[in-house]
């Protein structure tokens, strides 16, 4: 049986993920800070799939928590999701550079080391996957959120390159507006944005998986955002930021 390990698996995209690889027949290392909810999630996967369900609680922006997710990746997994991750209140000077700092290690620092740890087994045994969530916001600039995401995206396609033909890959997922905790975890106001922006998370991962079977180094789910970021890329700065201004989030 495959082993999948998926940050970030109790709520959201990480636990669409995981219900979407069970009923692909994947076993699970499932992983995230709360312990209790963790183990909830595993037992609910377990008894709905009947695959095996290993919890690993770890807080990706602590030396200790990257760490045991490191050692468990060098010894047998499959499929990385590196998708642990969250948004902050308040614009760049208001924002404590504590909080600036936790999201560098947990959206940047642990997306390389976790690739870094599992892609050495994966070539020796010559297969497996990395999908590391990133976002659209990667493509907009709008703060350290988006910056970070910018590289996740950036880091993961230049593995991918590095890979060339191996049959191991690695790939960027690139959401827009998700239907998950996100946003209320870090009081974003996101009333103004108009409904048929929001895409729900399995669909989201049903998208990942099918791009990442097609060999795409970077997955944008939906027509609409893939028009969204191919404008984004083409039209003037200015202009990204008044659109951006109006759909926006509001802190
Ligand atoms: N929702 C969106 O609109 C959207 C759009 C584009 C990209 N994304 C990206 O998608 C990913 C998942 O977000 P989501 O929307 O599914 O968020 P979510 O519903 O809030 O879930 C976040 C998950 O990450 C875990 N987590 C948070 N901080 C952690 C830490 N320090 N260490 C370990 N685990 C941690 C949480 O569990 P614990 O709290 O128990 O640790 C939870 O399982 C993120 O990388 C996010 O940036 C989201």
């Amino acid at each position: 049986m495959p082993i999948s390990l998926i940050t970030g698996a109790t709520a959201g995209i990480g636990s669409a993920f995981a219900r979407r690889l069970a009923a692909d027949g994947f076993s699970l290392v499932i992983t995230a800070r709360d312990a209790d909810r963790l183990e909830k999630c595993a037992r609910d996967l377990r008894l709905r799939y009947g695959v095996g369900v290993e919890v690993l609680p770890a807080d990706l922006a602590t030396e200790h928590g990257l760490e045991s997710v490191e050692r468990r990746l060098r010894k047998d997994v499959d499929l990385l999701v590196n998708n642990a991750g969250f948004g902050l209140h308040g614009t760049f000077p208001e924002s404590p550079i504590e909080d600036e700092l936790r999201m560098l290690r947990v959206h940047c620092e642990a997306v390389l080391r976790l690739t870094h740890a599992a892609l050495p087994g994966m070539l020796a045994r010559g297969r497996g996957g990395v999908v590391n969530v990133s976002s659209v916001a990667g493509f907009f600039p709008t703060g350290t959120y988006s910056a970070t995401k910018a590289y996740v995206t950036s880091f993961s396609e230049s593995v991918a390159q590095g890979l060339g033909d191996s049959p191991v890959r690695v790939m960027a997922l690139c959401p827009g507006f998700v239907r998950t905790e996100f946003h209320q975890r870090a009081t974003l106001d996101v009333s103004g944005i108009p409904g048929f922006m929001w895409l729900s998370a399995d669909r989201v991962v049903d998208e990942a998986m099918r791009d990442l079977a097609h060999g795409l180094r970077v997955s944008i789910p939906s027509k609409r955002y893939k028009a969204l970021t191919a404008l984004g890329r083409s039209i003037p700065a200015k202009l990204v930021r008044r659109v951006g201004q109006a759909v926006g989030v509001r802190r």
